[in-house]
């Protein structure tokens, strides 16, 4: 599970480790309205890798809170308070995140959550342009849903939502908090596609397992918000910032976004023989090192079982085993979560079989 797809660079990854020591020795805290030396490398260092015309940065703590920025910059960019987030979409649990979060199960306590924020079918661009009315200011769509279950959005339908947002002048978000930096084989999963959009969400690995999370906005879009619109105390603090500079010159030079595409084709062929081989895999999906394999049952056994076995997994619901592995993993351990997944699996279809 690889820390819920933050450890990207592996746990404890010694280079972070030092850059955290050597930064820890320097300065912990600064607020964000003074200068700091490693925060501007960190935002030197992000935009030279983001996607084009991503030039403004905005620093805060985690993928919930990247996602409340854009929500506010799409309320004060457009003027207009709809939002139009997908089925099976999940962006967070902060009021505003949870509101766009598709889920049920996460929101219904929790109700009224934030109004004019409406679902259309993940996938289906004609719904998308049904939904948009005169008040919508945004769409925010994952490129690659991770929580709902690894789905990829097939192609055209982000080329055809760019189209939209730009025929009807409205913001297009996409939240790569999961799939970014490298995770599905391109440093943006929206590489896959050619599709920029106009606000960009980060976070999990960003930090190298530090709290940190980052909102890329247009310059035109960002410069909407006025001095004391946004801030966060501790958003974009040293130490972060420090472990993130040390993560992405990582990714840079151990070339691991090519490792990502690379390995996470062996881990989906070992996925593929094992859907062969077994009647209650229905089916395996993803890009890269973000990989989900959907079982016929709950896989609650396998979770539990795994973790004794020593294969940490993740779910995506009742039936959809995530896997969001270092980025670093080797093809040995690979082969080794297999071995174990294969053993599990069998086990389970025994039980179900009455074997
Ligand atoms: C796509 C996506 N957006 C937002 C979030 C929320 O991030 P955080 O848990 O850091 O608030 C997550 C977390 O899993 C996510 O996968």
């Amino acid at each position: 599970m690889g820390g819920y797809g933050v450890a990207i660079v592996g746990h404890c990854n010694p280079r972070i480790v030092d850059a955290l020591k050597e930064q820890s020795k320097r300065l912990i805290t600064c607020h964000g309205s003074l200068y700091n030396d490693v925060r501007a490398d960190l935002l030197e260092k992000i935009t030279k890798i983001s996607p084009k015309g991503l030039d403004e940065v905005y620093l805060c703590n985690s993928g919930a809170e990247s996602v409340e920025c854009a929500l506010k910059l799409a309320r004060k960019y457009s003027g207009r308070p709809e939002v139009i987030a997908m089925t099976r979409s999940y962006h967070g649990k902060t009021l505003g995140a949870l509101s766009a979060t598709w889920n049920k199960k996460y929101r219904s306590e929790f109700e009224p959550l934030v109004p004019e924020i409406k679902f259309t079918s993940f996938g289906d661009a004609d719904k998308v342009r049904e939904a948009v009315t005169d008040k919508t200011g945004a769409i925010i769509v994952e490129p690659v849903q991770g929580e709902g279950g690894i789905h990829v959005a097939p192609d055209g339908f982000l080329e055809e939502l760019r189209e939209i947002c730009y025929e009807r002048d409205i913001l297009l978000i996409f939240d790569e908090v999961q799939t970014g930096f490298g995770r599905t084989g391109k440093m943006w999963a929206c590489e896959h596609w050619n599709v920029i959009p106009d606000v960009m969400c980060l976070a999990k690995g960003i930090g190298g397992g530090l709290p940190l999370g980052a909102t890329l906005a247009k310059e035109e879009v960002m410069s909407t918000f006025k001095v004391g619109d946004h801030t966060s105390t501790l958003g974009g603090n040293p130490l972060s910032c420090a472990t993130a500079c040390a993560t992405i010159d990582y990714i840079l030079e151990e070339n691991l976004v090519e490792r990502a595409m690379k390995l996470g084709a062996v881990f989906r062929d070992g996925l593929e023989r094992l859907k062969m081989k077994y009647q209650i895999v229905r089916e395996v999906r993803g890009l890269g090192l973000m990989l989900g394999m959907e079982l016929r049952f709950d896989i609650r056994n396998i979770l539990m079982r795994g973790v004794e076995e020593g294969a940490i997994m993740l779910y995506s619901g009742r039936n959809v085993l995530r896997f969001l592995p270092p980025l670093i993993i080797s093809e040995v351990q690979i082969h080794k979560a297999i071995d174990i997944l294969d053993s599990l699996i069998s086990e389970e279809e025994d039980l179900r079989t009455g074997k």
